[in-house]
């Protein structure tokens, strides 16, 4: 019963890693793609890029870190992903899901989803080039415009050697529109002989035995909502164990956001830093109805440093 936590480019980096760690119930992350074309990366990029790796791949607060390749040319993936190996990595995840396009008009993410067998070659080729104790894994959207090719790429994953599969029950078209259709991750889990991930639309305890009953999927990762609601996996944790679930009150999360604030702050334009919290904000005003009033107070403001009493008179709401 695995809880993983999503790559989601721009949103949850390591800090937001290490502070979810903190947290808990997570069994790991996974980190934000690394691009990879036909030119090699240095170490430097790739340690800049999955800063965990640095650190026996784990953040201070002890989750596990896996990276993530995005890209289309089996050598140069191949490549990247034993560079990946030397520095520790412990597992290398592949994206076949993401719907940019900018990525998918230089060839990779979801546009892969219209051709399997390109799919089967990438992942063998990573296979093949990283020693067989590290797990290969790939993340997958149901397809690019529609799902009729949803049980090929799961079978060309498979196929090529991959150890996991995430799927994310969406095509591409979809984009991050709701409902997720999880109905469908029981049609490639009935398929396929590896235990699926499933990703999409769980928002809440209720979602995640609602996605397991109709998914038969025990694993599941979260996305969006592990920012909005950043003691979702251990709500979900103490669930299983037929606990009572504690909520994160809002006063300690308004906290939380003033942390993350201050420990950025040496490490990031004050005006980035906003706009970074600001976002945050946004996402938690879908959980917490007080984010909402204090995403309107910071709304017009610049810096962080104007933000911060707005946020701390946020933790006395
Ligand atoms: C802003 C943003 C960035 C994302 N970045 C990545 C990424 O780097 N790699 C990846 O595999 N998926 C990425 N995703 C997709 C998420 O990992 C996840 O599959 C998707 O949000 C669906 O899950 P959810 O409904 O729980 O949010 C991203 C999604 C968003 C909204």
């Amino acid at each position: 019963m695995k809880l993983v936590l999503a790559p989601m480019e721009g949103l949850i980096d390591a800090p937001m890693r290490d502070l979810l760690g903190r947290i808990g119930g997570y069994d790991y992350a996974v980190c934000e793609f690394i691009r990879v074309t036909e030119q090699r990366l240095p170490r430097r990029t790739l340690l800049r890029l999955c800063p965990e790796l640095a650190s026996n791949g784990h953040t201070a607060s002890g989750l596990a870190v896996i990276p993530q390749l995005l890209g289309s040319h089996p050598a140069s993936m191949a490549r990247t992903a034993r560079q990946l190996a030397e520095l520790g990595a412990a597992g290398i995840d592949l994206n076949f899901g993401c719907p940019s396009k900018t990525v998918n008009r230089k060839d990779g993410g979801a546009i892969l989803l219209r051709e399997p067998e390109r799919i089967h070659a990438i992942v063998a080729a990573v296979r093949q080039a990283v020693p067989a104790d590290i797990p290969v894994s790939a993340k997958i959207r149901l397809g690019y415009e529609d799902t009729a090719l949803a049980l090929d790429n799961a079978h060309a994953v498979v196929q090529g050697g991959a150890q996991g599969l995430t799927v994310h029950a969406r095509t591409k078209v979809d984009g991050y529109h709701a409902p997720a259709r999880w109905e469908w991750l029981a049609r490639i889990r009935q398929a396929v002989d590896l235990p699926i991930i499933a990703n999409g639309d769980i928002r809440s305890v209720a979602d995640y035995w609602r996605c397991r009953e109709i998914s038969g999927c025990e694993d599941i990762m979260i996305g969006r909502a592990a920012v909005g609601c950043p003691d979702l996996a251990r709500q979900i944790r103490q669930s299983q164990q037929g606990g009572e679930q504690g909520v994160m009150a809002w006063p300690v999360l308004a906290m939380l956001v003033v942390q993350m604030g201050d420990e950025l702050k040496s490490a990031m334009l004050e005006r980035h830093l906003a706009s970074r919290l600001k976002q945050w904000l946004v996402l938690l005003r879908q959980f917490y109805p007080e984010a909402q009033q204090c995403f309107e107070r910071c709304r017009p403001l610049r810096l962080y440093s104007e933000m911060r009493p707005c946020l701390i008179q946020g933790s006395f709401e």
